[in-house]
């Protein structure tokens, strides 16, 4: 039968501490001025890097290489954590919505009869991020789903748009408002009643995470099931490109608003006896509009209102919440992760990172699961983000913070794993802020630094790496590589992830002196990570684990 019993590694000791570095958004791409990894003065990343070359190499982070469609998407965070705590590739999120899209089976499931059964005499809402950058929803899904809804029966249809700017160019809005606004003419021609009804910024409308902000999801309820928002237009295109033509407006941050009416009525409020799609994949953004939308009993902020709905996920947002209950397309089911093994085999660990990457070391890490597999031997310790800026404005911020926390716990000698996630190159990357991500990157070396200084003071073992790119080039570039301008000349920058590998280094006085990269396994990814820690801490990996980045060679 089954059992969580690791085998022992036949040459790797146990009882060595091993740090596990995450550097969120730190690819490996050419060094060139829009590199700010490197720009940035990162002596302890480049020293890993120089250092012994059969303890650093690359790794795949993007595209199959963490269940993705295609080798076009880039990785992303929440993909990564999985691939790299799981230590096997599962379908994500874009990929199971696809094969259900593509099947015909996403409307033959509970979830999308359960949102049908209001298509007589309600609306069909649809809530979520309007782009093509693949990481929370895709607008080629949208438009298939629109398709099929309206083919149902979905006679009066309402999209509630939320413009990107972060993981899709600055810009890119208008475009794909222009593209929905073309499908949405499409069904009014056949006779649906169907248009853009509000909208919003990402950032600053909806889709907050972790619960950093319930303002960001007021506002967006406001917008959404009130109809009430400070800007009013009279089309989705007309919204886009006044709020755009304001000083300093971006993508990310549009401030909300609604469509109305010749009498200046709002077109699409929800109301009850309404279906509600919130139709991103992707769960952290999506969490704290759904329990806004499904909870009776709900404090966080002021619903005024709260209309009798049949809602549903595009996927479920939290498999322990079972939230929303309803759902079109069921989650990938990631099992026996490696924290999960370890924790069984005895191994003591600690997680930190602060508020906007926590539950990436943690939930996704072991399988989008929250809470512990054993209180008595773990701690997730979460520092609290700085709320309310943009992180280009505290572009250090809790690194220091979060290195002192893992290295008191590698001190203390009360861990085995203390894992780490460092946000900077990745959340300032976004703002597309050059000389803050620069800083950014320089403050997450000097943390590396003092994490692996405390496993050098207990003869511990380190593992540094990232979870996909994003600091490491930050200009959209041509086929051939070369920076593309905007209109005016500039260059047009590049807030998103990227395609880039990522590092991986290895070390410590704790490492076996045999210890190095094999070099059989060249396409090795995220999800070779696990076994190799698993390594580490002396156990061989469950045989259908991808394979150890590691051998043990005889001296
Ligand atoms: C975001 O949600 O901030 C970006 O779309 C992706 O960020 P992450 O994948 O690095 O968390
Ligand atoms: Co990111």
């Amino acid at each position: 039968g089954f059992s969580w019993k690791l085998l022992d590694h036949p040459k790797l000791p146990k009882g060595k501490t091993v740090a596990v570095v995450v550097l969120d958004g730190w690819g490996e791409a050419n060094p060139n001025q829009y590199n700010c990894i490197h720009v940035a003065e990162t002596p302890t990343m480049d020293s890993l890097k120089t250092g012994a070359p059969e303890r650093w190499r690359l790794v795949r982070a993007h595209g199959t290489a963490v269940g993705l469609p295609s080798e076009d998407d880039m990785g992303n965070s929440e993909v990564g954590h999985n691939a790299l705590g799981a230590g096997r590739i599962f379908a994500q999120g874009a990929k199971l919505v696809d094969i259900a899209l593509a099947s015909g089976k996403i409307y033959e499931g509970e979830g999308f009869k359960y949102i049908k059964e209001c298509f007589e005499t309600g609306t069909l809402h649809l809530i979520g991020l309007l782009s093509d950058g693949g990481v929370h929803s895709r607008l080629d899904q949208l438009q298939l789903l629109l398709k099929g809804a309206s083919e149902r029966g979905a006679k009066r249809i309402r999209v509630h748009i939320l413009t990107d700017g972060r993981d899709v160019l600055d810009g890119s809005s208008v475009g794909f408002v222009e593209t929905l606004e073309n499908d949405l003419e499409n069904l009014r021609q056949k006779g649906i009643d169907a248009k853009i009804a509000s909208g919003g910024g990402r950032m600053y409308v909806t889709m907050d995470r972790y619960e950093n902000d319930w303002n960001v999801v007021k506002r967006g309820w406001d917008a959404q099931v009130l109809g009430e928002a400070p800007h009013k237009f009279t089309s989705g295109i007309e919204a886009i490109k006044k709020l755009r033509a304001e000083p300093k407006a971006n993508d990310q941050y549009l401030p909300p608003f609604v469509i109305v009416d010749e009498n200046g009525k709002p077109v699409g409020p929800i109301v009850d006896g309404d279906a509600v799609v919130t139709f991103n994949f992707r769960a952290d953004r999506m969490v704290m509009i759904a329990k806004a939308l499904e909870y009776e009993n709900f404090d966080k902020f002021d619903r005024v209102r709260y209309p009798k709905i049949h809602y549903a996920g595009m996927l479920e947002y939290d498999g322990e919440l079972k939230l929303p209950s309803h759902y079109l397309v069921s989650p990938p089911e990631i099992d026996r992760t490696s924290g999960e093994y370890l924790v069984h085999n005895g191994i003591r660990t600690f997680a930190c990172s602060e508020t906007v990457k926590f539950g990436h070391v943690t939930f996704f890490w072991n399988g989008n699961r929250s809470g512990y597999f054993n209180s008595e031997i773990e701690e997730y310790v979460e520092v609290p983000s700085d709320s309310g800026i943009t992180f280009n404005v505290q572009p250090k911020m809790k690194a220091l913070q979060i290195a002192e926390k893992a290295r008191d716990a590698i001190l203390s000698k009360k861990f085995d794993q203390v894992r780490v996630n460092l946000p900077n190159s990745d959340m300032v990357g976004h703002t597309g802020d050059i000389e803050a991500t620069i800083v950014a990157c320089k403050a997450a070396d000097d943390a590396v630094k003092m994490i692996l200084d405390a496993i050098e003071q207990v003869g511990g073992i380190y593992v540094v790496t990232a979870d996909h790119g994003n600091a490491e080039d930050m200009v959209k570039r041509d086929k051939s590589g070369k920076p593309l301008l905007d209109k005016n000349g500039n260059i047009q920058i590049l807030t998103s992830h990227t395609l880039q590998p990522v590092p991986i280094a290895i070390g410590g006085p704790g490492l076996s002196a045999g210890v190095k990269f094999r070099n059989d396994l060249p396409n090795g990814g995220l999800a070779n990570v696990a076994a190799t820690v698993m390594n580490f801490h002396g156990f061989e990996a469950p045989s259908d684990y991808e394979p150890t980045l590691i051998e043990v060679v005889d001296n």
